[in-house]
């Protein structure tokens, strides 16, 4: 199935190594780089109303910045309570050095 592609910004837009908030399409949504890779997950948290790109990013680990829950931003996975509900994750893709995501 095709997916409906929506640009973002520019790639080099988002810091290496850290986390950056974007609102698009009426969502809110956190950019990641790590290792030169870019991860795209919801960015309010499952557990309470903080926005993960006020949070800490360690590796593929992103800290909430409220209670310091973790979720992995690979695939959405929450590593740590109190979080027990997973987040939602986005298809990325990079085209002319922009940052694309596929929100279905
Ligand atoms: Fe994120 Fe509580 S709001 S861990």
């Amino acid at each position: 199935m095709s997916q409906n592609w929506t640009e973002v910004i520019a790639a080099d837009d988002v810091p290496q190594d850290d986390v950056i908030g974007v609102e698009i399409a009426g969502k809110d949504v956190a950019l990641y780089k790590v290792e030169g890779e870019i991860f795209a997950t919801d960015n309010i948290c499952t557990h309470g109303h903080a926005r993960l790109c006020d949070g800490f990013l360690d590796g593929h680990e992103i800290e909430c910045p409220l209670h310091q829950g973790k979720f992995d931003i690979r695939d959405g996975r929450a590593t740590c309570a109190p979080i027990t509900e997973n987040t939602r994750t986005y298809p990325v893709k990079i085209e002319g050095g922009r940052v694309f995501l596929a929100f279905e």
